[in-house]
């Protein structure tokens, strides 16, 4: 299958005008393109720097989650084989069916080992078996020094026709009224840089009156995991493994400026940074700007020391995934917390964010 339009599942959830702004918005990355050197192309056809791909809202439902870390199940150190799976099952049986589901990076702990490949395809099953397709960022594991960069690509089929991903893990979404920027936080966001240039075209790109842009990236922008080193049980509280959760990198404290003005030259503009990195669940909400570090996926847990702005409260481990659904009115976004002792979820944390944009024009 190629990276193509999702069909739609219920026409209902089909708005007139989302066919308008999106086309508006096509548009306008088209025009984007030839004024600043962008290369914007349909979705079949692969460019130099960023395949720009469309997906056509059917279910308007799509979820997030990251951190997974497929690997020997022998090597519960380092990820739990029992949760991830789990986690995986979860989202494969979410109802309605996601459009898409998105990664957060760190899919395998070694990007260049093919035995740990080989285990993601097999524990990955029952996504391809529900038909929901996978768009991924790359994650430090995956890149594992740069050599698992190219198997980090083959594993997504849906790329083949974007050979340039290959080197570049960077690239766009149109979503009816939505955009995705999904960024390759191995690499920099200077203005010098390919993806620095790329995604401050994309920025000046953006129309006034879009109604979301969502950020992906495995590097969190926000970010109080880093508590130092340590241990935590893990297999079952049988053995102990080695902890040091992440601060926030250069790169991201720049990146986080560069978004905080575009937020402000775009108040109409919903903004949701979504990140993996931190295995554990973050929310916060600075400057208009929604922050969410979803790296809960299956990776040995890191503890958060929770910061008073962290909207999200819980202690200890928060193996999870997120699922967003939008409609007229707005966005809604749940994350389901999953028990590993007894297998049972309850929604850990939620927030809705009304359409703005459109709330204006309907005055
Ligand atoms: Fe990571």
């Amino acid at each position: 299958m190629s990276l193509r339009s999702v069909s739609p599942q219920n026409p209902k959830l089909e708005r007139p005008h989302s066919h308008l702004t999106h086309g508006l918005l096509s548009v306008i990355l088209l025009l984007c393109s030839v004024l600043f050197g962008v290369p914007v192309y349909s979705q079949s056809q692969p460019t130099a720097t960023a395949p720009a791909i469309t997906v056509t809202p059917g279910t308007q439902t799509f979820v997030v989650w990251g951190d997974i870390r497929f690997t020997d199940p022998a090597q519960c150190d380092t990820s739990d084989p029992d949760v991830r799976q789990t986690i995986v099952q979860a989202i494969a049986a979410v109802d309605p069916r996601p459009d898409f589901a998105i990664l957060t990076g760190d899919v395998v702990y070694h990007g260049h080992d093919k035995s740990d490949w080989d285990i993601f395809d097999k524990q990955t099953k029952p996504l391809r078996d529900a038909k929901i397709k996978i768009f991924p960022v790359i994650g430090n594991h995956d890149v594992d020094g740069g050599s698992g960069r190219p198997d980090f690509f083959k594993h997504f089929g849906d790329f083949k026709n974007y050979p340039q991903l290959e080197k570049n893990f960077w690239y766009s979404m149109i979503y009816g009224d939505s955009l995705f920027l999904m960024l390759d936080s191995q690499l920099d966001y200077r203005a010098d840089s390919p993806q620095g240039s790329w995604l401050r075209n994309m920025l000046k790109g953006v129309p006034d009156d879009l109604e979301f842009l969502f950020i992906v990236l495995h590097h969190p922008v926000m970010s109080h995991a880093s508590t130092g080193l340590g241990r935590m049980r893990v297999c079952k509280g049988q053995k102990t493994t080695f902890i040091a959760p992440h601060g926030v990198d250069q790169n991201e404290k720049n990146l986080k400026l560069m978004l905080e003005e575009f937020s402000q030259s775009h108040p109409l503009t919903r903004l949701l940074v979504f990140s993996g990195h931190n295995h554990n669940y973050e929310r916060y909400v600075e400057k208009r700007i929604t922050y969410v570090v979803s790296g809960g996926g299956g990776a040995t847990p890191y503890l958060v020391k929770r910061d008073p702005g962290d909207a999200y409260h819980d202690s200890g481990p928060t193996f999870h995934y997120c699922k967003i659904s939008m409609d007229d009115k707005g966005l809604a976004f749940a994350m389901f917390k999953l028990n590993p002792e007894d297998g049972s979820w309850k929604q850990g944390d939620s927030f809705q964010l009304p359409r703005l944009s459109r709330a204006l024009s309907q005055r």
